[in-house]
């Protein structure tokens, strides 16, 4: 049987251990009483989407940082992050020929999975960073101290942030009629630049023939949805934010929309599966390189019985050298199994480096490749990619090398400021959002 909170009987990776478990409870119990941050209708208005994006209806774009800040929770940050996915959404509009989901990776993107448990300095251990709702990233042993009070400010920042972006879009900030909000100085320096130019004059034109059509003006209606995702990965926190609502059958985590389990913590028989299975939300799963056909039916079979589109999505992440070989099975064993799964590309994390100094990055041309790769072995295999999953910001940093700007491992330590995963900045965002729409106006390979 199926609780809120029957996750606790199976084992539960990545979970942070509290010195003080009395004040971990008060700050739980305070949560639970909290207003919910997103409603049962909107979550289920996401799954119906969802369910036509398996039917190649429509197409995802999930984007965001890999672990959001306390500190980036300021208009500027979040306005700019607002305009990076609504351009590209806008790119791939164009490219896919139908319409696209934005779920950002952000308004509860706080807790992070780390391969270690610790981490040492010069001869110190201390517990590693898990992100801004466990403890803070300087290397201080009073910093690395889980503090049950940070889940209440990240809850707190994470409404204040949807708080906003609900604002921002309803008032209009989606207008995106002047091509001239589109910062395209980096176009300069591609091959591209001619197609990419007009690709902004075709979104103008569709914008104008919209409107005139619809009579509706875009970016003035309530027609721009934004979703919101997190990974699922604090279970405690998680299960705090997992409610009933009059008139529906079932629990829903009201804390966002779209919950992923992450691919440490996606064991079928594990907590974090046990967790997402009884709740009414679309769930993301990160499938990796190594998966089995077991894993797989497992998977279906518990997350999604009855096969309902739009419930359960698989979020690949194998690795430009891997996918070629990963995904084709992948889709096999998904057939196999009757599965009725949306497919995402994350082209992010099965392609981290370390540079020689030691800086972890990615690659643009793998991030590239891999998400190509997935477009053509889809078709191959007579079906359609779904939607991609990026980590992106933004900003103005250096944390990924390559782009048409050409920025190289030497740049890397100009504005690098992830305590994670390296980002696309937004120049290179929204340069894989025309790439990703090129390829598929022209189809496969
Ligand atoms: C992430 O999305 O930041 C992440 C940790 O990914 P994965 O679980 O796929 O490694
Ligand atoms: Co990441």
């Amino acid at each position: 049987m199926w609780r809120p909170d029957s996750w606790r009987e199976r084992p539960a990776l990545q979970q942070p251990e509290y010195a003080d478990t009395a004040e971990l409870e008060r700050v739980l119990a305070e949560l639970h009483l909290l207003p919910p941050l997103v409603t049962s209708w909107e979550i289920i208005g996401l799954r119906d989407q969802l369910a036509e994006a398996t039917e190649g209806k429509r197409f995802v774009l999930q984007a965001g940082d890999c672990a959001e800040r306390f500190i980036d929770c300021t208009p500027v940050r979040i306005t700019n992050t607002l305009k990076v996915l609504l351009q590209m959404s806008m790119v791939l509009v164009i490219g896919a020929q139908r319409p696209v989901i934005r779920i950002g990776r952000f308004a509860g993107q706080y807790a992070k999975p780390r391969s270690a448990n610790h981490e040492t300095r010069d001869g110190v251990t201390l517990p590693s960073y898990r992100g801004d709702n466990i403890n803070r990233p300087e290397f201080t042993a009073a910093a690395r101290c889980a503090d049950p009070q940070l889940l209440l400010r990240g809850y707190e920042r994470a409404s204040m942030m949807l708080n906003f972006v609900r604002a921002l879009v309803k008032g209009g900030f989606a207008d995106l009629h002047h091509p001239e909000y589109f910062d395209l100085d980096w176009v300069h320096h591609s091959p591209l630049a001619a197609e990419y130019h007009r690709m902004v004059d075709t979104i103008s034109t569709s914008l104008r023939f919209m409107e005139n059509v619809l009579d509706v003006r875009v970016g003035e209606t309530d027609r721009i949805d934004f979703f919101t995702g997190h990974e699922a990965l604090h279970l405690r926190y998680e299960e705090a934010q997992t409610r009933k609502v009059p008139r529906r059958r079932g629990y829903f985590n009201l804390h966002t929309h779209f919950p992923w389990v992450g691919l440490r913590t996606n064991d079928p028989g594990g907590a974090h599966i046990e967790y997402v299975r009884g709740i009414e939300n679309p769930i993301g799963i990160k499938v990796g390189a190594g998966t089995t056909r077991d894993q797989v039916s497992r998977w279906i079979e518990t997350l999604d019985a009855d096969r309902q589109p739009g419930r359960l999505t698989f979020i690949h992440r194998y690795g430009a050298g891997r996918i070629a070989e990963a995904l084709p099975r992948l889709i096999e064993d998904v057939r196999a199994a009757g599965g009725r799964v949306l497919f995402i590309c994350d082209p992010m994390h099965g392609n981290t480096q370390t540079t020689a100094s030691g800086v972890k990055t990615r690659d643009f041309a793998d991030i590239q490749s891999e998400i190509e790769q997935a477009f053509d072995i889809h078709a191959a295999m007579g079906q359609k990619l779904g939607g991609v999953h990026i980590e992106l910001t933004g900003e103005n940093v250096t944390e990924c090398v390559g782009g048409a700007r050409g920025q190289t491992e030497e740049d890397l330590t100009r504005a690098y400021e992830s305590q994670v995963d390296p980002r696309l900045n937004y120049e290179q965002a929204l340069e894989l959002a025309f790439l990703i729409a090129r390829k598929m106006k022209n189809g496969p390979r």
